[in-house]
């Protein structure tokens, strides 16, 4: 598309917001969740439109199992429901999933539901959908870090010969490109414990309203002002 000269390759989003657009409706926060999944599909759509090729959305983080078991509970059920539901548009749209997180603190049925879809969508190239789900970046971290020890220890790996590179092919995120652009709605100016090594130099753009009022539009406003930033890398 003209009008978009830069796309990013990688969209990165932390949906947040959910409850609070319950509440301000009065509503309970599942439903929140619930309204959620719409902006899901048509950040989607947005970002085929586009020609993004990645795009990464923090579903749920380690720290969420912190929350009422209730909650949880709702949150893992809407997720099934999402991904029985759209493992056809996926085929349909060419969309390969992927999902990153420790996947095997989640139940059972969820995360056959994954693996079944990662399989099956494995050959798909319009755009990755990266979904992270019980996802923690400081234990990613720990987990690549474990495994360079493993081989240092076994003899297989000098220690000198850990560079970045070598690095980031242990994390979950081996061989997709860092996030180009990174979004958070609801207006929090904080991390989250989400993508800490990968956002080294991501352009964030915080959006104000919640994650269920988030639409098509609002991505391709995200999109406008991440062309209108100049990315330096350190240099000028
Ligand atoms: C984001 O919405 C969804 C998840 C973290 C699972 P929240 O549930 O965090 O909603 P707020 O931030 O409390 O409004
Ligand atoms: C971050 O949102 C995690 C997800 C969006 C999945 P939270 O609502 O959990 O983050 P905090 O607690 O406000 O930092
Ligand atoms: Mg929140």
């Amino acid at each position: 598309m003209a009008e978009y000269p830069e796309i990013p390759r990688h969209v990165a989003i932390i949906m947040d917001g959910n409850g609070r657009w319950a509440k301000e409706r009065g509503l309970p926060r599942l439903q929140g969740h619930r309204a959620g999944a719409e902006s899901v599909r048509e950040v989607m759509e947005a970002c085929i439109e586009l020609g993004v090729e990645y795009l990464t959305l923090y579903a749920f983080s380690s720290e969420n199992w912190s929350r009422p078991e209730k909650e949880v509970m709702a949150l893992m059920g809407l997720l099934d429901r999402f991904l029985d539901e759209k493992a056809k548009d996926l085929d349909r749209q060419n969309v390969r999933l992927l999902a990153i997180g420790q996947l095997d603190r989640l139940p059972l049925k969820t995360r056959k539901l994954l693996e079944r879809i990662q399989e099956r969508t494995a050959g798909h190239t319009t755009l990755t959908l990266v979904l992270a789900v019980s996802y923690g970046s400081r234990e990613e971290i720990i987990q690549a870090a474990r495994s360079l020890a493993t081989d240092a220890a076994a003899g297989t790996l000098k220690p000198a010969d850990i560079d970045a590179e070598l690095f980031a092919s242990r994390l979950q995120t081996a061989g997709i490109p860092d996030p180009d652009l990174l979004v958070r709605t609801s207006g929090e100016m904080r991390i989250s414990n989400f993508l800490l090594w990968q956002i080294s130099y991501s352009e964030i753009v915080i959006v104000k309203k919640f994650w269920p009022d988030f639409r098509q539009g609002d991505l391709f406003e995200t999109v406008k002002e991440y062309q209108r930033r100049h990315r330096r890398f350190g240099a000028l």
